[in-house]
């Protein structure tokens, strides 16, 4: 048995996000979306986190985790164009205030994917209007809640779902328009600089960042054609909108998850973004995960490197997990918490600023298009009855969290 350290005051945490736990979120986007029948399910009351908080809080203070990544649902605070909904945010206060008692630190992200109807059917990233819009909403939840956060997330790996949302089609608002998606992202980092500089205004001394979806590429073989793809995909995933909010954020957040094997098949000449295949160019599969995900733990050092030299900023591990089909016996999942953290000691031994580590998600939750098959819980959520079982990774994972140190063979 070895034992690894972990710096002194490193951040454990685990993280969640609001449309995926607290259920009943009816003006979002996504509800609509769901409504269409474009996703598996329908999110429903998700984990009624929104009622049930304190009991997932109590699990919180059982496993000892120092931090907690959750956001709030834009919709829910701001119902209609300049509306804001005062009870919501009082209850936002209690859901916060509850985790400041525990002495769990709060991180918090803004804007998780989703955006109110009314915005989308009056505005959307694509037009100019929408900066002012979302920067008015990032006041108002600072001028409310500031005090609460710890540390800000304004966006959540908005690639995501600008690239799904505006150039695939399988994200609200459904649009296939580079010449929309190309303004969408203009404008979605205009309003996060504008919302940096406010947040900072009341807040000079808070941390304020963005996280980006960081998972490992590599390319089957070394063809100039497959190295030049390789590089145009780093450059779309993490620099087109990095570039443009450079010198505005105070630390990156990294979500990284899973390797991503490019091959090329010009057989397979589609365009289908679920099924990760570009006109020719697909990404390898793990066909025995429940989301063909690739496990690959170097890949959490690699990217731990390279986004340390490219950044030169603080890091923290914003998300990291796997989905699977199991019970409440999840080795495979503290197999791969224990790997991961590994690689995460091993950079940080390397001279890599890393202050915390999030472990998603605290429970099973939504998982966006594949709907509640997935789970990527500590806890398993049975969501009929809302029961909330914490499986023998959640002992596991707390025991890291409680002793600072990893122990493996
Ligand atoms: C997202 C989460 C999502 C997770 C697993 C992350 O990229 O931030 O919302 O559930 O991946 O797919």
């Amino acid at each position: 048995m070895k034992k690894l350290k972990f710096p002194k005051g490193f951040q454990w945490g685990v993280a969640t996000s609001s449309y995926q736990v607290e259920g009943g979120n009816s003006n979002s986007d996504w509800w609509q979306w769901e409504k269409l029948g474009k996703a598996d399910n329908e999110s429903g009351r998700a984990c009624d986190y929104w009622n049930l908080y304190k009991k997932d809080h109590e699990l919180l203070s059982e496993l000892g985790v120092k931090m907690f990544r959750t956001s709030i649902e834009w919709a829910r605070v701001e119902n209609e164009d300049g509306v804001f909904d005062e009870e919501a945010f009082a209850h936002y206060r209690e859901i916060l205030g509850d985790l400041k008692k525990r002495s769990i630190k709060t991180q918090v992200t803004l804007w998780w994917w989703t955006s109110p109807i009314w915005f989308q059917e009056k505005y959307g990233f694509h037009k100019k209007e929408s900066i002012e819009i979302f920067a008015r909403y990032v006041k108002k939840v600072t001028d409310e809640l500031g005090d609460l956060i710890d540390i800000f997330t304004i966006l959540n790996e908005p690639m995501v779902p600008l690239g799904q949302g505006f150039l695939a089609g399988a994200f609200p608002p459904g649009y296939k328009n580079p010449f929309k998606f190309l303004s969408a992202i203009n404008n979605i980092s205009k309003a996060y600089k504008k919302s940096y500089e406010s947040i900072h205004e009341k807040y000079p001394n808070k941390q304020v960042g963005i996280t980006y979806l960081y998972n490992w590429y590599e390319s089957e073989g070394f063809g100039i054609l497959l190295n030049t793809i390789n590089r145009i995909a780093q450059w779309y995933r993490i620099d087109l909108l990095g570039n443009k909010i450079k010198g505005y954020q105070d630390y990156v957040g990294i979500n990284y998850y899973r390797l991503g094997k490019i091959k090329f098949n010009l057989k397979d000449f589609r365009m289908d973004s679920r099924n990760q295949t570009y006109l020719g160019f697909t990404i390898e599969e793990d066909l025995g995960n429940v989301m063909k995900w690739i496990s690959y733990p170097q890949g959490m050092l690699k990217v731990l490197k390279e986004a340390s030299d490219k950044f030169k900023l603080p890091i923290y591990i914003t998300e990291n997990g796997g989905p699977t089909r199991e019970g409440l016996d999840d080795g495979d999942r503290i197999r791969f918490i224990k790997s991961h953290l590994a690689m995460v000691h091993k950079a940080i031994s390397e001279g890599v600023d890393v202050r915390g580590y999030n472990f998603w998600s605290l429970m099973d939750n939504l998982e966006w298009l594949y709907g509640y098959e997935p789970k990527f819980g500590l806890i398993e959520m049975d969501y009929k009855t809302l029961e909330r079982k914490p499986r023998k990774s959640f002992y596991e994972y707390a025991k890291i969290c409680k002793s600072n140190e990893l122990e493996i063979k």
